[in-house]
C-alpha cells in the first residue's frame, strides 16, 4: 500500500533483496529524500547562533521539528525534547545525569528483555555508585509478569528503565502500569520506545513515564538522531553532561553557567540535516491513517506467525504482539540459516540482538529475527517462507 512511497524498496528489489529487518533501521520515505535534498542544496546554515536570514530560517525549521516530536508523542511542552545522537546516548545522558540521585543500597528495576542501551549505562550506574539492578519477571509469552511486579517495587526502588516493546520478542510490555507504580513507589521511570514509537501511538502523558527515548532511524528518519523526551521539572534537575558551544549562558576563564534543558543537553552542533528529516518523516507519518496501517501490520504479524507455526521444527519465541517475530530451528545454527536465507536474498537479522540477558534467561544461543516495517507485504513474507523452506530442506 505505503510501498511505492519508500524509493529503496525499488532499488533492493531490482538487487533481489527482500527487506525483513525493520526493527533494526527502517527505509526513508521519498519526503525525507526531498527534504536533505532542499535543506543541503539551498544552503546549510548552523542553527542558534547567527542572526542572518539563512541561519533564521534554518533554525526556525530545525525547532518546528521539536514542535512536531513533541505533538506526536504527546509532550506537554516542547523544550521537554532534547535531540541527541541516538537513542543510546539519550540512556546515556540519563544514566549520568541521575547519578547523583543514585546512591548505595538504592534499587534499579530492570527487564530481562532490555536492550544493551536500556541496560548497560544502568549497569554502569549501579556499579559506580553501589545501587543494585532488580530483574522483573517475565511469563513465558515474554511479558513483565505485573503480579510479581508489584511485588519488586520497595522504598529503595529509585528508578524504573523497560522497553515499550521487545525488540526480541515483539511483545507490548504495560509499561503504563509500571510507570504507575514507579510514581507511587517515589521511583523515576524511563520507557526504551525505540520499537514502540515505531508500531503504536504513543502519548507519554498518558503513559505517565518520566523520560521516554526514541531513535529517528527505526520511525522512517535519518540515522544519527534520538530523542529524549522529560518532565520539564525532571529534566531540568539534571546536570549537563557534554560541554560545549551554544549549551551555556555565560562562560568565563574559571566557570560557567549553563542554559536551561532541552538545550543544555545540545552541547555543539546537533545533527541539522537530520532534524530537517525527521520533519519530513513525521509530516509523513501524519499523512497516513495510523489504524490503517496498525490493521496491516497486525495481517502481516498473522501470516508470519501462521506460517512459522506451520513448519516443523521451527519455534516462536514468545508471542509478539507486533510487527516482529524471533525464532529458533531444532537442530539449526541461527547463524547458517541466515547465511542460506541472505544467499536468496532475504534480509533478517540474526544472533542475539544486542539483548544477551534476554537470550540467557530463554536459554536460547540466539535467534533469527523477521520484522515489518509499514511498507512490508504479504509477498515478502511469501518469498521469505520459500527461502526458508529451501534452507531448511538442506539444513534439517
Ligand atoms: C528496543 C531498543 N532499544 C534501544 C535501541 C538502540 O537504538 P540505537 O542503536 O538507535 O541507539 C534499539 C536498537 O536496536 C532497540 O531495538
Amino acid at each position: 500500500m505505503w510501498h511505492n512511497d519508500f524509493p529503496a524498496l525499488a532499488a533492493l528489489a531490482a538487487r533481489g533483496i527482500t527487506y525483513l529487518d525493520s526493527a533494526a533501521t527502517a527505509q526513508k520515505p521519498a519526503a525525507l529524500l526531498l527534504a536533505l535534498q532542499t535543506y543541503l542544496s539551498q544552503g546549510a546554515a548552523n542553527v542558534h547562533r547567527a542572526g542572518y536570514r539563512l541561519a533564521d530560517e534554518v533554525t526556525s525549521a530545525f525547532e518546528a521539528c521539536r514542535d512536531d516530536v513533541a505533538a506526536f508523542i504527546g509532550a506537554a511542552q516542547r523544550d521537554e525534547i532534547v535531540f541527541t545522537r541516538s537513542a543510546t546516548e539519550a540512556f546515556n545522558l540519563l544514566a549520568y545525569g541521575l547519578e547523583a540521585q543514585i546512591n548505595a543500597g538504592d534499587e534499579l528495576l530492570l527487564s530481562p528483555l532490555e536492550h544493551h542501551a536500556n541496560l548497560l549505562p544502568w549497569q554502569q550506574l549501579a556499579a559506580r555508585r553501589g545501587a543494585k539492578l532488580v530483574w522483573l519477571p517475565i511469563s513465558a509469552s515474554g511479558h513483565i509478569d505485573m503480579a510479581a511486579a508489584s511485588a519488586l517495587f520497595t522504598p529503595r526502588t529509585k528508578l524504573l528503565a523497560v522497553t515499550q516493546l521487545s525488540n526480541v520478542l515483539g511483545t507490548l510490555q504495560p509499561v503504563r502500569e509500571l510507570c504507575t507504580l514507579a510514581a507511587q513507589h517515589g521511583a523515576l521511570s524511563v520507557v526504551d520506545g525505540a520499537q514502540g514509537v515505531v508500531h503504536s501511538s504513543v502519548d507519554v502523558r498518558a503513559l505517565d513515564c518520566d523520560f521516554y527515548v526514541f531513535s529517528a532511524h527505526k520511525l522512517y528518519g535519518p540515522d544519527g538522531l534520538g530523542v529524549l523526551y522529560g518532565r520539564h521539572h525532571l529534566l531540568n534537575q539534571l546536570p549537563p553532561w557534554q560541554f560545549g558551544g551554544e549549551m551555556v549562558l555565560q562562560v568565563s576563564r574559571d566557570s560557567a553557567s549553563f542554559q536551561a534543558a532541552p538545550l543544555r543537553f545540545e552541547a555543539g552542533t546537533p545533527p541539522i540535516s537530520a532534524v530537517l528529516a525527521l520533519r519530513a518523516s513525521l509530516a509523513y507519518l501524519r499523512t497516513l491513517d495510523r489504524s490503517a496501517v496498525a490493521a496491516h501490520e497486525a495481517l502481516l504479524l498473522q501470516q508470519l506467525k501462521t506460517g512459522l507455526d506451520q513448519r516443523a521444527g521451527v519455534r516462536r519465541l514468545g508471542d509478539s504482539d507486533a510487527a516482529l517475530v524471533s525464532f529458533v530451528v531444532d537442530g539449526v545454527h541461527h547463524a547458517d540459516l541466515a547465511q542460506l536465507l541472505d544467499e536468496q536474498g532475504i534480509a533478517v537479522r540474526s544472533g542475539q540482538h544486542c539483548a544477551h540477558p534476554l537470550m540467557a534467561t530463554l536459554g536460547v544461543a540466539g535467534s533469527t529475527r523477521v520484522s515489518l516495517g509499514l511498507y512490508s507485504q504479504a509477498a515478502d513474507l511469501e518469498r521469505f517462507f520459500t527461502a526458508l523452506d529451501n534452507a531448511l530442506a538442506l539444513l534439517q
